[in-house]
């Protein structure tokens, strides 16, 4: 039966490494961190390259990526030790796939049999002699023979489509299925960012209610925390709500002490909106986990990633926004 969200690539389209990353990306693989040790350092990775080579001899392969900071360390060493990540492993699995970060703080290791480093608390893992090294494109494949296994049932954590998953996670049929690069959904704006904003505030916007402040009324105290003194439109305008709605909001929290309404003495008509020091002590607190939460959502991305989304968002804003 012909598939609708099927497409060729390579004969008719040109196999751009994003499209085959993502196609790749439909092979759901297991996630290991894979150590070595070189020139006294110890090493380690995620890697999700891991596959079984042969049963005998036995022989397994993993590829470690030549612009990896640690390809020579791993490279040049004799043996690897390579760990299956469970599926409560998905803090592991970042820690080890981030570069730069001292992977192995507050994590106890020792050596194992062939001298890799064997991280303490998990399992299953295969040790490894490496027998045999072979070119791979921008990767080094590295085949390595078991010398010792430790054993372990255990719940894995998986990879799929550029995600760390469990398998039948609670909630797992709620999700969204995964769509193809070329779906409408995945190019249409509107789209893209309805899931984008609900992905980043909906979580957060479920725990105002712990510091006692709804959704508007958080929106409300942010933007005076920014600009004091906005006119109504003005923080319509920015709160992303009309007029007759904020002024509601604003009389209940003026009632609440959280704000207050000054005339402006040259314009007796012209009403500007102030923070109030229990407004104040009310937002503070919140914008602290706001940003807090913020991190937590971003984490996955690279700081290059993270300011390619923040900078698109505030261009689309800042050319829609005229000027004056
Ligand atoms: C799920 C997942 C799988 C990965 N698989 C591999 C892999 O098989 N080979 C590889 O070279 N890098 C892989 N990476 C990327 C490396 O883990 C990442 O680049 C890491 O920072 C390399 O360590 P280094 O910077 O200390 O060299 C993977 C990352 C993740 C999150």
């Amino acid at each position: 039966m012909a598939d609708n969200n099927a497409r060729t690539i390579g004969s008719k389209t040109a196999l751009d490494p994003r499209s085959f990353r993502q196609a790749l990306g439909q092979f759901p693989t297991g996630v290991a961190v894979v150590t070595a040790t070189h020139g006294g350092h110890v090493v380690g990775m995620t890697a999700n390259s891991f596959s079984s080579v042969s049963l005998d001899p036995p022989l397994v392969s993993w590829s470690v990526a030549k612009s990896s900071p640690s390809h020579d360390a791993f490279v040049a060493a004799d043996a690897f030790a390579v760990h299956f990540l469970g599926a409560d492993h998905r803090d592991l699995a970042l820690r080890f796939g981030t570069s730069g970060v001292d992977k192995f703080a507050d994590m106890a290791h020792a050596p194992g049999e062939t001298g890799a480093p064997l991280l303490e608390g998990l399992a299953p893992i295969f040790e490894c002699k490496v027998w045999a090294r072979y070119p791979g494109g921008d990767h080094t494949i590295l085949v390595g023979e078991v010398v010792r296994m430790v054993e372990r049932q255990h719940d894995p954590l998986l990879f799929h489509s550029g995600e760390l998953r469990r398998i039948d996670a609670p909630g797992s049929q709620r999700r969204a299925p995964p769509l193809a690069s070329n779906s409408f959904a995945r190019n249409y704006l509107a789209y893209l960012f309805a899931r984008a904003s609900f992905i980043v505030s909906n979580e957060f916007h479920a725990r105002l209610g712990d510091w006692d402040l709804t959704v508007p009324e958080w929106r409300v105290l942010a933007c005076l925390m920014d600009v004091e003194g906005l006119s109504v439109g003005e923080l319509a305008a920015m709160a992303l709500m009309k007029q007759p709605r904020l002024t509601k909001v604003l009389d209940r929290m003026e009632r609440d002490g959280l704000l207050q309404r000054r005339a402006t003495s040259g314009d007796r008509r012209r009403v500007t909106i102030h923070l109030t020091a229990k407004g104040r002590a009310r937002v503070e607190p919140v914008q602290r986990a706001a940003k807090a939460h913020e991190a937590e959502v971003l984490k996955q991305f690279t700081d290059e990633e993270r300011a390619t989304i923040k900078y698109a968002l505030d261009l689309l804003i800042d050319r829609q926004t005229p000027e004056g």
